[in-house]
């Protein structure tokens, strides 16, 4: 198998080129078998797929934000939404320290989504910098779900170097965390 734990980029050019219906629909079967708080799947995806509202996401990016300009052209762009108020709740009592599994549960879906897409030959970005209330607007999104991050989906243009990672001895700790 080939590596795409290893080959998979953050990729913010894309050709113009679409994604036809059949290879999306492998991207999203493998959305829809990612792990969740309780099996609960909270989350919704939205397909933004006109090249108007793609350009309107765009420009809900900061001019800084790398991703601005893939926004608009990649012929694809999912908008990871969930209700922020099922994992880690039980007859909507936290039922943990943490508040926010749902971002957990956006954040295993977004990778099984670059992942596949990887697999498939396709490169994406995680967008997590917007202005996530005006997104949440132009998409309908209604109260009660939130629109967590958006994920350009495409044809790579380039093949950008790999980023550097941490060596494991640095943060990898047998029995008991150790400080270095
Ligand atoms: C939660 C999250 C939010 C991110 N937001 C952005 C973003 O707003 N703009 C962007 O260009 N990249 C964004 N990224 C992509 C990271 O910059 C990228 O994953 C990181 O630099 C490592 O590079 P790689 O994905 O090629 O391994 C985000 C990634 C994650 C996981």
């Amino acid at each position: 198998m080939e590596d795409i734990f290893t080959n998979r980029r953050s990729i913010r050019r894309f050709q113009d080129r679409p994604i036809d219906p059949n290879t999306l629909s492998e991207v999203l079967e493998a959305a829809r078998m990612a792990p969740s708080w309780g099996n609960l799947q909270c989350w919704e995806l939205v397909i933004v797929q006109a090249a108007a509202d793609k350009k309107k996401l765009a420009e809900l990016l900061s001019a800084k934000n790398p991703a601005s300009k893939c926004m608009e052209s990649a012929p694809v762009v999912i908008a990871v939404c969930g209700n922020p108020l099922k994992s880690g709740y039980y007859k909507e009592q936290q039922v943990t320290r943490y508040q926010h599994w749902f971002m957990y549960d956006l954040g295993l879906i977004s990778e099984n989504i670059c992942l596949k897409a990887c697999a498939l030959g396709l490169g994406s970005v995680i967008v997590g910098s917007f202005d996530h209330k005006a997104a949440e607007e132009l998409l309908h999104i209604p109260a009660g779900c939130e629109l967590v991050s958006l994920l350009p989906v495409g044809y790579p243009d380039h093949a950008p170097a790999p980023p550097k990672r941490r060596a494991l001895s640095d943060f990898v700790h047998y029995d008991r965390y150790t400080a270095s």
